[in-house]
């Protein structure tokens, strides 16, 4: 499929696809989840996602509190530098509570496990992790997500949240870059 710049991608996970599996991830998480759980999507890239999950949890009866993080991991490229800065912090304390990590994908791991000790640390009760990508063949640390939307092989992905150099996140369906 051609986009803004004539670019071609190759459709991975279709818009339909990726909706269908939602609602169902929503359903899982709802049933394993419990009442005062707090959510946290680690932005930028998970931002799409998360705005359909969160929608997709309401209807499967799940009404949480929500608050944001910003990790940056990546520079401008599609190489990690491997260092993870907080770029922006969350305002709701986690002291205590059950608390529901939500990115993009789970590549390397460096970052979701950056955000699961940190949140351990500042005493959250119980962190799980639920990622919309699992790239297995990628990962350094050992981490798993307890809720994947899809595993995926290892090529760089965009689209749905997901970028290129800060390209390509509009994009309603995930695919692979063809030049
Ligand atoms: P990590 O390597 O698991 O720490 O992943 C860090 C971040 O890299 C993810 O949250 C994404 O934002 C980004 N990332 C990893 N793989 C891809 C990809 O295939 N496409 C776009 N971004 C990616
Ligand atoms: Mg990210």
């Amino acid at each position: 499929m051609r986009v803004m710049d004539h670019t071609s991608i190759a459709i991975r996970i279709s818009s339909a696809e990726i909706a269908a599996r939602i609602e169902d991830l929503a359903r899982d998480i709802q049933a394993a989840m419990p009442e005062d759980t707090l959510m946290v999507p680690i932005l930028t890239g998970s931002f799409v996602f998360a705005a359909d999950l969160v929608r997709a949890l309401a209807r499967a009866g799940a009404d949480w509190p929500l608050d944001f993080m910003t990790l940056s991991s990546y520079g401008s490229g599609t190489k990690s530098s491997g260092r993870i800065d907080i770029v922006r912090d969350l305002r709701e304390p986690v002291s205590g509570r059950s608390v529901l990590v939500i990115d993009d994908i789970l590549d390397t791991g460096r970052t979701l496990l950056f955000a699961r000790d940190l949140l351990r640390e500042r005493g959250a009760r119980d962190v799980k992790i639920c990622a919309l990508l699992d790239k297995p063949a990628r990962r350094t640390v050992d981490l798993a997500a307890d809720f994947v939307g899809f595993a995926v092989t290892d090529e760089f992905l965009v689209g749905y949240g997901l970028d290129k150099a800060g390209r390509y996140r509009g994009l309603p369906y995930i695919g692979a870059i063809e030049g």
